[in-house]
């Protein structure tokens, strides 16, 4: 019998140290990328179990839990996978900053596109790297990469990695395969190594096509690794823990002895359930959620357009996110930021995001209809107050 997941219940996360609700008062979060949604059963059992068992001691990746690997990526996006091929770290994020001394030297340029989530700017300066930027073209209300202009800082700042964001947050897009392939052109001609953030892969929405940048790498590998992991698409965040993917056994050589300089190459135990529970049963949970999250999206459109028509909005071709030109409503940044705040009602400030972030927002949609709705009410309140 088909098990129906409940995401309209709202479970109250204040005062347990969630970084999303650390409101005193009843302020709605809708911004940092974490879901008002109980994880899937499968994977709370999973935990559950562990703690029953009692032993919490030192605990080793199993083969049934690479199969897990390998079988979901596999099976979902043609990802072929062995064994050889992944490594366990902490997080995205602390994958990315590894990546700046796998691929490069200190005061090395490191390309990403502009918008682009936070951490792959930050990673990039905090360890002496030079950050270049691309902008990112929008046209038919959805970015592009600018190719001509990726060449041309390429080679004027001689650039050695690229981090590239797929699905691309904050702006939703699911790069195609053509593009991707261009990307992959322009790296090979010119010796760039590609580090892939595919975290939202999961997320990708209906009508829109997932490709794994290492499917396309055949005669690159040396120079291509994908980072990926479950905690965003099955909402277990403080779980911490995801996947390091390089087909290259030099390369996977390489990141290994890195992470092993500081000893960061294992998960705790809790993880390592969590992640063989959700991609060997989580596909269920996982289909019921898009469904879900796609009609908070199609909910959050109309209401936008009917209510304040004068927001741009860029539609996601995957996950929660939605990216918002509030240009109509403001020339001030912070302004924009703050009259939404003094509403109680939180979103990202686009300029975080780099300079293409200016008088943008970013809106988290996935959470219960009913804090969505509230959410949104409390920034047409706002948006009157600026009475434009
Ligand atoms: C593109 C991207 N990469 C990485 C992360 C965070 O990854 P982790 O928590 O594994 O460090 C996020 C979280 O929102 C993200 O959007």
């Amino acid at each position: 019998m088909r098990v129906l997941y409940n995401f309209d219940e709202v479970i109250d996360r204040r005062g347990t140290g969630s970084l999303k609700w650390h409101y005193s008062d009843d302020t709605i979060p809708l911004w940092v990328a974490d879901m008002d949604f109980k994880a899937a059963p499968p994977i709370l059992n999973a935990i559950e179990q562990a703690v029953q068992h009692g032993i919490l001691g030192y605990t080793k990746p199993t083969d049934a839990l690479y199969d897990a690997i390998i079988e979901w990526h596999g099976s979902r996006y043609e990802l072929p996978l062995a064994k050889e091929n992944i490594l366990f770290s902490p997080g995205v994020v602390p994958s990315l900053a590894l990546m700046m001394n796998v691929f490069t030297e200190v005061g090395d340029a490191v390309l990403v596109n502009d918008p682009i989530y936070a951490p792959f700017m930050s990673k990039v300066e905090q360890n002496g790297r030079t950050l270049i930027t691309s902008s990112l073209q929008e046209s038919e209300g959805k970015y592009h990469l600018d190719l001509a202009d990726i060449e041309a800082k390429i080679i004027e700042h001689d650039v050695k990695l690229y981090l590239v964001c797929n699905p691309h947050n904050p702006g939703g897009r699911v790069w195609t395969a053509d593009e991707l392939n261009a990307v992959l052109d322009l790296c090979k001609k010119y010796d760039v190594a590609i580090v892939s953030d595919e975290i939202h892969q999961d997320l990708t929405l209906r009508g829109h096509t997932f490709t794994p940048f290492l499917t396309l790498a055949q005669g690159y590998e040396h120079k291509v690794v994908s980072l990926t992991s479950m905690t965003k698409t099955f909402n277990i965040a403080g779980i911490k823990g995801s996947l390091i993917f390089a087909k290259d056994v030099a390369l996977i050589e390489k990141i290994d002895a890195q992470q092993h300089l500081n000893d960061e190459y294992e998960l705790n135990m809790f993880a390592y359930a969590a992640m063989q529970s959700a991609y060997n049963e989580g596909g269920e949970w996982l289909a019921q959620l898009l469904a879900y999250i796609e009609d908070n999206i199609e909910f959050t459109l109309e209401f936008l357009a009917d209510k304040l028509p004068k927001i741009k909005v860029m539609r996601p071709e995957a996950s929660y996110l939605i990216w918002l030109d509030c240009s109509a409503y403001s020339q001030d940044d912070e302004q924009l930021y703050d009259i939404l705040r003094a509403a109680k009602v939180e979103l990202n400030a686009g300029i975080k995001y780099g300079e293409e972030g200016h008088l943008k927002m970013r809106i988290n949609v996935a959470c219960p209809r009913m804090l969505l709705e509230a959410g949104l009410a409390r920034m047409v309140m706002a948006f009157e107050r600026l009475g434009n």
